[in-house]
Protein backbone atom coordinates (compact mmCIF):
# COMPACT_ATOMS: atom_id res chain seq x y z
CA UNK A 1 0.00 0.00 0.00
CA UNK A 2 1.50 3.57 -0.39
CA UNK A 3 0.47 7.23 -0.28
CA UNK A 4 -2.76 7.91 0.91
CA UNK A 5 -3.64 11.36 2.47
CA UNK A 6 -2.68 10.88 6.37
CA UNK A 7 -5.58 12.95 7.97
CA UNK A 8 -9.21 10.62 7.24
CA UNK A 9 -11.23 12.56 4.68
CA UNK A 10 -14.67 11.51 3.00
CA UNK A 11 -13.83 11.52 -0.76
CA UNK A 12 -17.85 12.50 -0.79
CA UNK A 13 -17.37 15.43 1.10
CA UNK A 14 -14.36 16.18 -0.20
CA UNK A 15 -15.43 16.08 -3.79
CA UNK A 16 -19.09 17.89 -3.66
CA UNK A 17 -19.38 21.75 -3.48
CA UNK A 18 -18.79 22.90 -0.02
CA UNK A 19 -22.54 24.20 0.03
CA UNK A 20 -24.27 26.50 2.32
CA UNK A 21 -23.45 27.33 5.30
CA UNK A 22 -27.06 27.51 6.94
CA UNK A 23 -27.30 29.37 10.49
CA UNK A 24 -27.79 28.00 13.57
CA UNK A 25 -30.94 28.70 15.03
CA UNK A 26 -30.83 32.08 16.98
CA UNK A 27 -34.77 32.65 18.93
CA UNK A 28 -37.44 30.35 19.57
CA UNK A 29 -39.21 28.94 16.09
CA UNK A 30 -43.07 27.29 15.43
CA UNK A 31 -43.45 24.73 12.27
CA UNK A 32 -45.65 22.22 11.55
CA UNK A 33 -42.72 19.73 11.46
CA UNK A 34 -39.17 19.58 13.16
CA UNK A 35 -36.77 16.79 11.86
CA UNK A 36 -33.76 16.41 14.16
CA UNK A 37 -30.59 14.99 12.00
CA UNK A 38 -29.77 15.84 8.32
CA UNK A 39 -28.53 12.61 6.80
CA UNK A 40 -30.00 10.98 4.27
CA UNK A 41 -33.60 9.94 6.21
CA UNK A 42 -33.51 13.90 7.86
CA UNK A 43 -33.40 15.45 4.80
CA UNK A 44 -35.74 12.92 2.74
CA UNK A 45 -38.37 13.28 5.43
CA UNK A 46 -38.49 16.91 5.40
CA UNK A 47 -38.26 17.26 1.79
CA UNK A 48 -41.20 15.09 1.27
CA UNK A 49 -43.06 16.81 4.10
CA UNK A 50 -42.27 20.33 2.54
CA UNK A 51 -43.91 18.87 -0.60
CA UNK A 52 -46.86 18.19 0.70
CA UNK A 53 -47.52 21.40 1.75
CA UNK A 54 -46.03 21.14 5.84
CA UNK A 55 -43.61 24.07 7.37
CA UNK A 56 -40.50 22.10 8.16
CA UNK A 57 -36.98 22.59 10.08
CA UNK A 58 -34.55 20.70 10.11
CA UNK A 59 -32.12 21.03 13.20
CA UNK A 60 -28.44 19.50 12.55
CA UNK A 61 -25.77 19.67 15.10
CA UNK A 62 -23.10 19.99 12.37
CA UNK A 63 -23.12 20.16 8.84
CA UNK A 64 -25.64 18.84 6.58
CA UNK A 65 -25.14 15.40 5.05
CA UNK A 66 -21.95 15.39 6.45
CA UNK A 67 -22.68 12.48 9.06
CA UNK A 68 -22.29 8.67 8.36
CA UNK A 69 -24.43 9.65 4.88
CA UNK A 70 -21.19 11.59 3.97
CA UNK A 71 -18.84 8.64 4.83
CA UNK A 72 -20.91 5.72 3.05
CA UNK A 73 -20.24 3.11 -0.08
CA UNK A 74 -23.52 4.88 -1.72
CA UNK A 75 -24.95 1.97 -3.75
CA UNK A 76 -28.11 2.40 -3.91
CA UNK A 77 -29.68 -1.22 -3.97
CA UNK A 78 -32.71 -3.69 -2.78
CA UNK A 79 -30.11 -6.37 -2.58
CA UNK A 80 -29.24 -5.73 1.12
CA UNK A 81 -26.48 -8.52 1.69
CA UNK A 82 -28.36 -11.76 2.77
CA UNK A 83 -32.00 -9.91 3.78
CA UNK A 84 -34.49 -11.77 1.92
CA UNK A 85 -33.47 -15.45 3.16
CA UNK A 86 -33.89 -14.50 6.32
CA UNK A 87 -36.95 -12.31 6.25
CA UNK A 88 -38.80 -15.18 3.95
CA UNK A 89 -37.85 -17.37 7.43
CA UNK A 90 -38.48 -15.19 10.13
CA UNK A 91 -41.57 -12.97 8.86
CA UNK A 92 -42.82 -14.60 6.10
CA UNK A 93 -42.58 -14.28 2.11
CA UNK A 94 -45.33 -11.55 2.09
CA UNK A 95 -42.79 -9.23 4.87
CA UNK A 96 -39.50 -9.95 2.00
CA UNK A 97 -41.79 -8.70 -0.68
CA UNK A 98 -43.05 -5.46 1.14
CA UNK A 99 -39.22 -5.18 2.04
CA UNK A 100 -38.42 -5.45 -1.70
CA UNK A 101 -41.21 -3.35 -2.48
CA UNK A 102 -40.44 -0.03 -0.26
CA UNK A 103 -36.30 -0.05 -1.25
CA UNK A 104 -37.26 -0.30 -4.72
CA UNK A 105 -39.87 2.46 -4.87
CA UNK A 106 -37.05 4.28 -2.84
CA UNK A 107 -34.44 3.73 -5.65
CA UNK A 108 -37.21 4.81 -8.04
CA UNK A 109 -38.30 7.66 -5.66
CA UNK A 110 -34.10 9.26 -6.21
CA UNK A 111 -34.16 8.62 -9.65
CA UNK A 112 -37.16 11.00 -10.11
CA UNK A 113 -35.88 13.80 -7.44
CA UNK A 114 -32.78 13.65 -9.55
CA UNK A 115 -34.42 13.80 -13.04
CA UNK A 116 -37.36 16.36 -11.92
CA UNK A 117 -34.69 18.68 -10.34
CA UNK A 118 -31.99 18.16 -13.00
CA UNK A 119 -29.83 17.32 -10.24
CA UNK A 120 -26.09 15.93 -11.16
CA UNK A 121 -25.00 13.22 -8.90
CA UNK A 122 -22.98 10.86 -11.12
CA UNK A 123 -25.55 8.32 -10.63
CA UNK A 124 -25.33 5.17 -12.67
CA UNK A 125 -27.64 2.53 -13.34
CA UNK A 126 -25.64 -0.71 -12.78
CA UNK A 127 -26.12 -4.33 -11.11
CA UNK A 128 -25.88 -5.57 -7.47
CA UNK A 129 -23.83 -8.75 -6.17
CA UNK A 130 -23.32 -10.72 -3.14
CA UNK A 131 -21.09 -12.79 -3.43
CA UNK A 132 -18.88 -15.87 -1.36
CA UNK A 133 -15.35 -17.28 -2.79
CA UNK A 134 -16.07 -20.40 -0.14
CA UNK A 135 -17.93 -23.15 -1.84
CA UNK A 136 -19.66 -23.80 1.27
CA UNK A 137 -21.79 -20.74 1.16
CA UNK A 138 -23.41 -21.37 -2.31
CA UNK A 139 -26.79 -23.28 -0.63
CA UNK A 140 -27.14 -19.61 1.26
CA UNK A 141 -26.74 -17.71 -1.50
CA UNK A 142 -28.81 -19.41 -3.80
CA UNK A 143 -31.50 -19.41 -1.15
CA UNK A 144 -30.94 -16.29 -1.07
CA UNK A 145 -31.53 -15.91 -4.93
CA UNK A 146 -34.49 -17.56 -4.26
CA UNK A 147 -35.90 -15.42 -1.72
CA UNK A 148 -34.92 -12.13 -3.12
CA UNK A 149 -36.46 -13.63 -6.67
CA UNK A 150 -39.96 -14.59 -4.71
CA UNK A 151 -40.07 -11.35 -3.20
CA UNK A 152 -40.31 -9.23 -6.78
CA UNK A 153 -36.64 -8.51 -7.38
CA UNK A 154 -34.73 -9.48 -11.05
CA UNK A 155 -32.86 -11.24 -8.86
CA UNK A 156 -30.56 -14.54 -10.26
CA UNK A 157 -27.88 -16.75 -8.93
CA UNK A 158 -24.50 -16.82 -10.81
CA UNK A 159 -20.97 -18.28 -10.74
CA UNK A 160 -19.41 -15.65 -12.94
CA UNK A 161 -18.66 -12.46 -12.34
CA UNK A 162 -17.15 -9.26 -12.96
CA UNK A 163 -14.35 -9.65 -10.67
CA UNK A 164 -10.79 -9.93 -10.72
CA UNK A 165 -10.93 -13.19 -8.75
CA UNK A 166 -13.20 -16.47 -8.99
CA UNK A 167 -16.49 -16.79 -6.83
CA UNK A 168 -18.19 -19.73 -5.70
CA UNK A 169 -21.73 -18.30 -6.17
CA UNK A 170 -23.19 -14.97 -6.31
CA UNK A 171 -26.89 -13.60 -6.10
CA UNK A 172 -27.14 -10.50 -8.76
CA UNK A 173 -30.05 -8.37 -8.84
CA UNK A 174 -29.90 -6.02 -11.79
CA UNK A 175 -31.45 -2.68 -12.05
CA UNK A 176 -29.88 -0.79 -9.35
CA UNK A 177 -27.80 2.12 -8.90
CA UNK A 178 -25.05 4.13 -7.37
CA UNK A 179 -24.45 8.00 -6.72
CA UNK A 180 -22.69 10.65 -5.43
CA UNK A 181 -24.82 10.92 -1.64
CA UNK A 182 -23.78 14.54 -0.69
CA UNK A 183 -24.29 16.17 -4.56
CA UNK A 184 -27.79 14.21 -3.96
CA UNK A 185 -28.41 16.04 -0.81
CA UNK A 186 -26.88 18.96 -1.25
CA UNK A 187 -29.49 19.42 -4.20
CA UNK A 188 -32.19 18.58 -2.22
CA UNK A 189 -31.54 20.52 0.61
CA UNK A 190 -31.54 23.20 -2.10
CA UNK A 191 -34.85 22.29 -3.01
CA UNK A 192 -36.30 22.07 0.49
CA UNK A 193 -35.11 26.15 0.95
CA UNK A 194 -36.52 26.96 -2.29
CA UNK A 195 -40.00 25.25 -1.49
CA UNK A 196 -39.61 27.46 2.19
CA UNK A 197 -38.44 24.61 4.56
CA UNK A 198 -35.69 25.89 7.31
CA UNK A 199 -32.31 24.24 7.75
CA UNK A 200 -30.05 25.40 11.16
CA UNK A 201 -27.08 23.60 10.74
CA UNK A 202 -24.59 23.82 13.92
CA UNK A 203 -28.04 23.36 16.12
CA UNK A 204 -27.76 20.38 18.54
CA UNK A 205 -31.16 19.35 19.84
CA UNK A 206 -30.79 18.15 23.54
CA UNK A 207 -34.51 18.01 25.13
CA UNK A 208 -37.53 16.44 23.62
CA UNK A 209 -41.26 16.87 25.52
CA UNK A 210 -43.84 15.29 23.49
CA UNK A 211 -47.34 16.40 23.09
CA UNK A 212 -49.45 18.46 21.57
CA UNK A 213 -47.38 20.57 20.44
CA UNK A 214 -43.93 18.99 21.12
CA UNK A 215 -41.30 20.74 22.03
CA UNK A 216 -37.52 20.64 21.62
CA UNK A 217 -34.65 22.37 22.96
CA UNK A 218 -31.51 23.01 21.52
CA UNK A 219 -27.94 23.28 23.21
CA UNK A 220 -27.94 26.89 23.59
CA UNK A 221 -31.43 26.50 25.19
CA UNK A 222 -33.32 27.69 22.16
CA UNK A 223 -37.02 26.16 21.32
CA UNK A 224 -38.95 24.79 18.48
CA UNK A 225 -42.49 23.77 18.89
CA UNK A 226 -43.97 21.44 16.54
CA UNK A 227 -46.82 19.42 15.89
CA UNK A 228 -44.67 16.82 14.74
CA UNK A 229 -41.09 15.60 15.61
CA UNK A 230 -38.89 13.07 13.55
CA UNK A 231 -35.79 11.84 15.29
CA UNK A 232 -33.22 10.89 12.70
CA UNK A 233 -30.12 11.34 14.29
CA UNK A 234 -28.70 8.02 12.71
CA UNK A 235 -28.71 6.63 16.57
CA UNK A 236 -31.55 7.73 18.87
CA UNK A 237 -30.90 10.65 21.15
CA UNK A 238 -34.38 10.02 22.48
CA UNK A 239 -35.38 6.54 23.55
CA UNK A 240 -38.20 5.81 25.69
CA UNK A 241 -38.77 2.64 23.79
CA UNK A 242 -35.44 1.39 25.04
CA UNK A 243 -34.44 1.24 21.51
CA UNK A 244 -30.82 1.01 22.42
CA UNK A 245 -31.35 -2.54 23.19
CA UNK A 246 -32.41 -3.36 19.66
CA UNK A 247 -29.58 -1.58 17.79
CA UNK A 248 -25.85 -2.17 17.99
CA UNK A 249 -23.07 -0.28 16.28
CA UNK A 250 -21.07 -1.61 13.73
CA UNK A 251 -17.71 0.51 12.44
CA UNK A 252 -16.11 0.00 9.15
CA UNK A 253 -13.01 1.32 6.98
CA UNK A 254 -13.38 2.64 3.51
CA UNK A 255 -10.33 3.14 1.01
CA UNK A 256 -10.10 4.93 -2.38
CA UNK A 257 -7.77 4.57 -5.00
CA UNK A 258 -7.58 5.26 -8.77
CA UNK A 259 -7.75 1.70 -11.46
CA UNK A 260 -7.75 2.26 -15.04
CA UNK A 261 -11.09 1.76 -16.34
CA UNK A 262 -10.10 -1.37 -17.98
CA UNK A 263 -9.97 -3.05 -15.03
CA UNK A 264 -12.67 -1.38 -12.99
CA UNK A 265 -15.48 -4.30 -12.35
CA UNK A 266 -18.85 -3.25 -13.55
CA UNK A 267 -21.67 -3.74 -10.57
CA UNK A 268 -21.63 -3.35 -6.49
CA UNK A 269 -20.53 -6.31 -4.76
CA UNK A 270 -20.26 -7.58 -1.33
CA UNK A 271 -19.54 -10.50 0.79
CA UNK A 272 -19.69 -11.58 4.57
CA UNK A 273 -16.62 -12.73 4.40
CA UNK A 274 -13.23 -12.01 6.15
CA UNK A 275 -15.29 -9.59 8.24
CA UNK A 276 -17.02 -7.97 5.57
CA UNK A 277 -15.67 -6.87 2.04
CA UNK A 278 -18.16 -4.37 -0.13
CA UNK A 279 -16.89 -2.60 -3.27
CA UNK A 280 -17.93 -0.25 -6.06
CA UNK A 281 -16.11 1.85 -8.71
CA UNK A 282 -17.14 5.61 -9.19
CA UNK A 283 -16.40 7.87 -12.32
CA UNK A 284 -13.01 9.65 -12.22
CA UNK A 285 -10.73 11.57 -14.19
CA UNK A 286 -8.05 10.23 -16.42
CA UNK A 287 -9.78 7.51 -18.07
CA UNK A 288 -9.42 5.95 -14.75
CA UNK A 289 -12.42 5.09 -12.14
CA UNK A 290 -12.22 5.20 -8.53
CA UNK A 291 -12.25 1.95 -6.46
CA UNK A 292 -13.82 2.23 -3.45
CA UNK A 293 -13.56 -0.66 -0.43
CA UNK A 294 -14.96 -1.15 3.07
CA UNK A 295 -14.68 -3.67 4.75
CA UNK A 296 -13.18 -5.15 8.82
CA UNK A 297 -16.20 -4.35 10.44
CA UNK A 298 -15.75 -4.24 14.61
CA UNK A 299 -17.79 -2.67 17.89
CA UNK A 300 -16.87 1.26 18.33
CA UNK A 301 -14.73 1.48 21.20
CA UNK A 302 -13.22 -2.27 20.92
CA UNK A 303 -10.12 -1.24 18.21
CA UNK A 304 -8.04 0.87 16.74
CA UNK A 305 -9.04 1.37 13.18
CA UNK A 306 -5.20 1.74 11.76
CA UNK A 307 -5.46 -2.47 11.46
CA UNK A 308 -8.56 -2.42 9.85
CA UNK A 309 -7.18 0.60 7.01
CA UNK A 310 -4.03 -1.74 6.83
CA UNK A 311 -5.65 -5.04 6.13
CA UNK A 312 -8.82 -3.87 3.49
CA UNK A 313 -5.42 -2.34 1.95
CA UNK A 314 -3.55 -5.47 1.46
CA UNK A 315 -6.68 -6.49 0.11
CA UNK A 316 -7.24 -4.20 -2.31
CA UNK A 317 -3.52 -4.25 -3.85
CA UNK A 318 -3.61 -8.41 -3.70
CA UNK A 319 -6.77 -7.88 -6.29
CA UNK A 320 -6.26 -4.90 -8.49
CA UNK A 321 -2.43 -4.35 -7.74
CA UNK A 322 -0.33 -1.68 -6.67
CA UNK A 323 -2.40 1.33 -6.04
CA UNK A 324 -2.21 4.76 -4.25
CA UNK A 325 -4.59 5.74 -1.95
CA UNK A 326 -6.76 8.56 -2.15
CA UNK A 327 -9.26 8.49 0.73
CA UNK A 328 -9.31 7.01 3.97
CA UNK A 329 -12.32 7.02 6.23
CA UNK A 330 -14.48 5.08 9.01
CA UNK A 331 -17.73 5.14 9.83
CA UNK A 332 -20.24 3.16 11.25
CA UNK A 333 -24.18 2.16 11.13
CA UNK A 334 -26.54 0.40 13.46
CA UNK A 335 -28.23 -3.08 13.61
CA UNK A 336 -31.19 -4.02 14.49
CA UNK A 337 -31.83 -7.25 15.57
CA UNK A 338 -33.83 -8.36 13.12
CA UNK A 339 -31.98 -6.74 9.96
CA UNK A 340 -35.38 -4.45 9.33
CA UNK A 341 -35.32 -0.69 10.33
CA UNK A 342 -37.09 0.96 12.55
CA UNK A 343 -39.12 3.85 11.09
CA UNK A 344 -42.19 4.99 12.49
CA UNK A 345 -43.58 6.02 16.12
CA UNK A 346 -40.45 6.91 18.65
CA UNK A 347 -42.30 4.41 21.34
CA UNK A 348 -46.05 2.80 22.11
CA UNK A 349 -47.58 5.99 23.17
CA UNK A 350 -46.12 8.48 20.45
CA UNK A 351 -48.43 10.17 18.56
CA UNK A 352 -46.40 12.71 17.48
CA UNK A 353 -43.07 12.17 17.12
CA UNK A 354 -41.38 9.46 15.12
CA UNK A 355 -37.77 8.02 14.58
CA UNK A 356 -35.58 6.36 11.84
CA UNK A 357 -32.83 4.46 12.58
CA UNK A 358 -30.97 1.05 12.73
CA UNK A 359 -30.01 0.86 8.94
CA UNK A 360 -27.56 -2.18 9.25
CA UNK A 361 -25.71 -0.87 6.47
CA UNK A 362 -28.00 -0.14 4.32
CA UNK A 363 -29.47 3.25 4.54
CA UNK A 364 -29.32 5.33 1.24
CA UNK A 365 -32.64 3.00 0.01
CA UNK A 366 -33.47 2.60 3.26
CA UNK A 367 -33.26 6.63 4.47
CA UNK A 368 -35.11 7.30 1.15
CA UNK A 369 -37.64 5.03 1.85
CA UNK A 370 -38.12 6.17 5.39
CA UNK A 371 -38.86 9.67 4.36
CA UNK A 372 -41.57 8.78 1.91
CA UNK A 373 -43.13 6.21 5.42
CA UNK A 374 -42.61 9.06 7.70
CA UNK A 375 -43.95 11.44 5.68
CA UNK A 376 -46.80 9.20 4.94
CA UNK A 377 -47.46 9.05 8.95
CA UNK A 378 -47.29 12.57 9.24
CA UNK A 379 -49.82 13.46 6.87
CA UNK A 380 -52.28 10.29 7.42
CA UNK A 381 -51.96 8.71 4.58
CA UNK A 382 -51.88 4.81 4.51
CA UNK A 383 -47.92 2.63 3.54
CA UNK A 384 -48.22 -0.34 2.78
CA UNK A 385 -44.89 -1.07 4.46
CA UNK A 386 -45.53 0.43 7.79
CA UNK A 387 -46.37 -2.34 9.84
CA UNK A 388 -42.66 -4.05 8.54
CA UNK A 389 -40.78 -1.00 9.85
CA UNK A 390 -42.61 -0.23 12.47
CA UNK A 391 -40.51 0.27 16.05
CA UNK A 392 -43.17 -0.75 18.07
CA UNK A 393 -43.08 -4.47 16.28
CA UNK A 394 -43.85 -7.06 19.28
CA UNK A 395 -44.58 -10.35 16.83
CA UNK A 396 -40.74 -10.53 15.99
CA UNK A 397 -39.56 -10.24 19.59
CA UNK A 398 -39.00 -13.56 20.24
CA UNK A 399 -37.18 -14.11 16.92
CA UNK A 400 -34.93 -11.35 18.12
CA UNK A 401 -34.15 -12.91 21.28
CA UNK A 402 -30.98 -14.38 20.40
CA UNK A 403 -29.59 -11.46 18.75
CA UNK A 404 -30.55 -9.45 21.46
CA UNK A 405 -29.60 -11.10 24.02
CA UNK A 406 -26.29 -10.99 22.64
CA UNK A 407 -25.91 -7.45 22.37
CA UNK A 408 -26.62 -7.73 25.90
CA UNK A 409 -24.37 -9.80 26.66
CA UNK A 410 -21.67 -7.37 24.72
CA UNK A 411 -23.21 -4.37 26.30
CA UNK A 412 -23.12 -5.62 29.76
CA UNK A 413 -19.33 -6.48 29.86
CA UNK A 414 -18.84 -3.19 29.24
CA UNK A 415 -21.54 -1.38 31.20
CA UNK A 416 -20.73 -3.60 34.67
CA UNK A 417 -17.47 -4.80 33.43
CA UNK A 418 -15.79 -1.40 33.04
CA UNK A 419 -17.00 -0.56 36.35
CA UNK A 420 -15.53 -3.37 37.96
CA UNK A 421 -12.49 -3.54 36.04
CA UNK A 422 -9.29 -2.36 38.03
CA UNK A 423 -7.07 0.36 36.39
CA UNK A 424 -3.43 -1.67 35.46
CA UNK A 425 -1.51 1.20 37.11
CA UNK A 426 -1.78 3.36 33.76
CA UNK A 427 -0.81 6.73 35.26
CA UNK A 428 -0.43 9.65 32.93
CA UNK A 429 3.55 9.44 32.30
CA UNK A 430 2.83 5.96 30.49
CA UNK A 431 0.54 7.58 27.85
CA UNK A 432 3.00 8.13 24.97
CA UNK A 433 1.93 10.86 21.75
CA UNK A 434 -1.02 10.39 20.09
CA UNK A 435 -2.11 8.07 22.40
CA UNK A 436 -5.01 8.05 25.15
CA UNK A 437 -5.75 5.82 28.22
CA UNK A 438 -8.08 5.94 31.27
CA UNK A 439 -6.28 6.84 34.49
CA UNK A 440 -7.36 7.73 37.86
CA UNK A 441 -7.04 11.08 38.70
CA UNK A 442 -8.19 12.33 42.23
CA UNK A 443 -10.27 9.15 42.48
CA UNK A 444 -11.82 9.90 39.16
CA UNK A 445 -11.34 7.96 36.14
CA UNK A 446 -10.34 9.96 33.65
CA UNK A 447 -10.07 9.99 29.99
CA UNK A 448 -6.65 11.05 28.97
CA UNK A 449 -5.18 11.78 25.52
CA UNK A 450 -1.67 13.37 24.69
CA UNK A 451 -1.22 15.08 21.76
CA UNK A 452 1.65 15.22 19.35
CA UNK A 453 3.04 18.38 20.98
CA UNK A 454 3.02 16.82 24.05
CA UNK A 455 -0.45 18.44 25.51
CA UNK A 456 -2.74 16.91 27.61
CA UNK A 457 -6.25 16.17 27.19
CA UNK A 458 -8.52 15.13 30.24
CA UNK A 459 -11.71 14.35 30.23
CA UNK A 460 -14.17 12.03 31.94
CA UNK A 461 -14.16 8.50 30.99
CA UNK A 462 -17.92 8.42 31.71
CA UNK A 463 -20.06 8.44 28.36
CA UNK A 464 -22.78 11.33 28.70
CA UNK A 465 -25.01 8.59 27.51
CA UNK A 466 -25.51 5.83 29.45
CA UNK A 467 -22.39 6.22 31.63
CA UNK A 468 -20.51 3.30 30.09
CA UNK A 469 -16.61 4.13 30.05
CA UNK A 470 -14.92 4.91 26.53
CA UNK A 471 -11.58 3.83 24.87
CA UNK A 472 -9.36 5.37 22.93
CA UNK A 473 -9.28 4.50 18.72
CA UNK A 474 -5.79 6.27 18.15
CA UNK A 475 -5.78 6.10 14.32
CA UNK A 476 -9.15 8.52 14.09
CA UNK A 477 -7.92 10.24 17.49
CA UNK A 478 -11.18 9.63 19.15
CA UNK A 479 -13.01 8.49 22.41
CA UNK A 480 -15.27 5.37 21.61
CA UNK A 481 -18.33 4.27 23.53
CA UNK A 482 -18.12 0.97 23.17
CA UNK A 483 -22.37 0.48 24.42
CA UNK A 484 -24.27 2.18 21.55
CA UNK A 485 -21.46 4.04 19.70
CA UNK A 486 -21.03 7.96 20.46
CA UNK A 487 -17.70 9.10 19.77
CA UNK A 488 -16.07 12.10 21.31
CA UNK A 489 -13.22 14.29 20.58
CA UNK A 490 -10.13 14.45 22.47
CA UNK A 491 -11.57 17.47 24.75
CA UNK A 492 -14.73 16.01 24.97
CA UNK A 493 -17.13 17.42 22.77
CA UNK A 494 -19.74 15.09 20.92
CA UNK A 495 -18.87 13.54 17.13
CA UNK A 496 -21.45 11.23 16.87
CA UNK A 497 -24.53 10.22 18.99
CA UNK A 498 -26.49 9.09 20.91
CA UNK A 499 -24.77 11.30 23.23
CA UNK A 500 -25.73 14.56 23.26
CA UNK A 501 -24.27 16.07 25.89
CA UNK A 502 -19.77 16.38 26.09
CA UNK A 503 -17.54 14.35 28.23
CA UNK A 504 -16.77 16.97 31.36
CA UNK A 505 -13.53 18.58 31.54
CA UNK A 506 -11.23 17.03 33.99
CA UNK A 507 -7.83 18.12 35.68
CA UNK A 508 -4.82 16.05 34.92
C1 LIG B 1 -18.91 1.62 5.84
C2 LIG B 1 -20.35 1.85 5.50
C3 LIG B 1 -20.76 1.76 4.17
C4 LIG B 1 -22.11 1.95 3.84
N1 LIG B 1 -22.48 1.83 2.55
C5 LIG B 1 -23.79 1.90 2.23
C6 LIG B 1 -24.22 1.71 0.89
O1 LIG B 1 -23.42 1.47 -0.02
N2 LIG B 1 -25.55 1.77 0.63
C7 LIG B 1 -26.47 2.01 1.61
O2 LIG B 1 -27.68 2.01 1.34
N3 LIG B 1 -26.08 2.25 2.89
C8 LIG B 1 -24.77 2.20 3.21
N4 LIG B 1 -24.37 2.41 4.49
C9 LIG B 1 -25.37 2.82 5.49
C10 LIG B 1 -25.81 4.26 5.28
O3 LIG B 1 -24.70 5.07 4.95
C11 LIG B 1 -26.47 4.77 6.56
O4 LIG B 1 -27.44 3.84 6.99
C12 LIG B 1 -27.16 6.09 6.33
O5 LIG B 1 -26.25 7.01 5.76
C13 LIG B 1 -27.71 6.64 7.66
O6 LIG B 1 -28.32 7.86 7.40
P1 LIG B 1 -28.94 8.69 8.59
O7 LIG B 1 -29.62 9.85 7.99
O8 LIG B 1 -29.73 7.78 9.47
O9 LIG B 1 -27.68 9.11 9.49
P2 LIG B 1 -26.63 10.31 9.32
O10 LIG B 1 -26.23 10.51 7.93
O11 LIG B 1 -25.54 10.06 10.31
O12 LIG B 1 -27.45 11.57 9.77
C14 LIG B 1 -27.80 11.80 11.13
C15 LIG B 1 -27.54 13.26 11.42
O13 LIG B 1 -28.05 13.57 12.72
C16 LIG B 1 -27.21 14.55 13.29
N5 LIG B 1 -27.39 14.55 14.75
C17 LIG B 1 -27.01 13.60 15.63
N6 LIG B 1 -27.33 13.98 16.88
C18 LIG B 1 -27.95 15.19 16.78
C19 LIG B 1 -28.51 16.10 17.73
N7 LIG B 1 -28.49 15.84 19.04
N8 LIG B 1 -29.06 17.25 17.27
C20 LIG B 1 -29.09 17.54 15.93
N9 LIG B 1 -28.55 16.71 15.00
C21 LIG B 1 -28.00 15.55 15.42
C22 LIG B 1 -25.82 14.10 12.87
O14 LIG B 1 -24.90 15.17 12.96
C23 LIG B 1 -26.05 13.62 11.46
O15 LIG B 1 -25.78 14.60 10.49
C24 LIG B 1 -23.05 2.24 4.86
C25 LIG B 1 -22.65 2.32 6.19
C26 LIG B 1 -21.32 2.12 6.51
C27 LIG B 1 -20.93 2.17 7.95
S1 LIG C 1 -23.28 5.33 23.92
FE1 LIG C 1 -24.64 4.58 25.39
S2 LIG C 1 -23.47 4.55 27.20
FE2 LIG C 1 -22.16 5.36 25.73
Amino acid sequence: MKNYADDQQSYWIETAPPGTLHPPLGSDLTVDVAVVGAGIAGLSTAWELARSGRSVAVLEAGRIATGVTGHTTAKLTALHTLVYDRLRRTRGAEAAKLYARSQTEAIRRAAGIIDELGIDCDWEDTAAFTYARDPAAVEELRAEADAAREAGLPAAYVTETDLPFPVAGAVRVMEQAQFHPRKYLLALAADLVRQGGLIHERTRIVGLKEGEPCRLTTEAGVTVTAADVVVATHYPIFDRALLFTRLSPRREVVLTAPIPSGLAPDGMYITTEQGTRSLRTAPYKDGQRLLIVTGEHFAPGTADAGERFARVADWATEHFGELTFTHRWATQDNDSTDSVPLVGPLHAGSRHAYVAAGFGGWGLSGGIMAGRLLSNLITGQKSPWSGLYDPRRVGTAVREAPAFLKHQAHVARHFVGDRLQQLSGTSVDDIAPGDGAIVRVDGHRSAVHRDEDGNLHAVSARCTHLGCLVAFNRTERAWECPCHGSRFDPDGAVLQGPATQPLEQRDT
